[in-house]
């Protein structure tokens, strides 16, 4: 049994007297403990299928298997537990949490709600959480708009990973860091999928990114599935139009292949 299985996906949107799919009969599946990348160009319907998955928004058409669950016809209870369990990280975290709360809130936060430690506990909790995203306990106390970038988005894999997820959906959540910065994000994700088995929807634009860290890959086009496959053989050789034409425009892919390979990514 997969641990996602996405059949049929299909959302639509209207734009003034039309309406225009943006996630257009798409099916995909993760197993526990793999990466999944999805690329493809802008407004290609990326965000909206790491919506859907995650239920932000609801689809026209379409299934969603999670751990087995009927994951659209989960509701309250249910789908709090669920929830837990698929947790996500998105490109800025300054938008996803309130700037002024503290580091230890916004950890604390789903420690609480999931009841997954009683509040003389959480600060060790949070504290241990911290540690293994490479963190030192004394971040604690400060705002979130105080820290830095990569502290941030370290702070969110934290607050991801507290609930114990077998998913998690990433939306260019390296993409605006410096490549420094990026390469070491990369390298704690990689091994918090080692130590605790955790499988990605790694959504990137890069596909130098992708090629280092996902084992397959989903090329999407307008809303559709255009390309499929290992991450490495995608795309080294691309078979369809949009994958020759996104290898084509990343000048950069050779040059960042190199720069991860230096830094033991590849
Ligand atoms: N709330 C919305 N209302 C109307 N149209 C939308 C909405 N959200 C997305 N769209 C449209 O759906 C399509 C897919 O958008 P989506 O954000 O999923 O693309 P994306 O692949 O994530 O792009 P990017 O790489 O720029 O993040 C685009 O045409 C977009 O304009
Ligand atoms: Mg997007």
């Amino acid at each position: 049994m997969s641990l996602l299985a996405v059949s049929n996906l299909t959302k639509r949107y209207r734009r003034g007297d039309n309406t225009i799919a943006a996630v257009d009969d798409v099916s995909f599946h993760i197993e526990p403990g793999e990466t999944l990348a999805l690329a493809g160009p802008s407004g290609s319907g990326k965000s909206t299928i790491a919506r859907v998955v995650l239920r932000l928004i609801e689809p026209d058409d379409g299934r969603i298997e999670f751990e087995g669950d009927d994951f659209l016809a989960l509701r309250s209870a249910a789908l709090r537990a669920r929830r837990a369990r698929l947790q996500m990280v998105f490109q800025d975290p300054l938008a996803a949490f309130n700037p002024r709360a503290t580091v230890a809130r916004v950890l604390d936060d789903p420690l609480r709600i999931h009841g997954i430690a009683s509040r003389s506990e959480r600060p060790r909790r949070i504290a241990a959480l911290l540690e293994r995203v490479g963190l030192t306990a004394d971040l604690a106390p400060r705002a979130i708009h105080e820290i830095s970038g990569g502290q941030r988005q370290r702070v969110a894999i934290a607050r991801a990973i507290a609930t114990k997820p077998s998913l998690i959906v990433l939306d260019e959540a390296v993409s605006a860091l410096d490549v420094s910065v990026r390469g070491e994000i990369l390298e704690l994700l990689l091994d918090l999928q080692r130590q605790e088995k955790i499988a990605y929807l790694f959504i990137s634009h890069d596909l130098g990114v992708i090629r280092s860290i996902a084992h397959r890959v989903i090329l999407l086009d307008a809303g559709r599935v255009a390309e499929n496959g290992d991450a490495r053989t995608v795309i080294d050789a691309p078979q369809s139009a949009i994958g020759k034409a996104l290898v084509a425009a990343a000048p950069r892919l050779n040059r960042t292949l190199m720069r991860l390979a230096s830094a033991g990514l590849d």
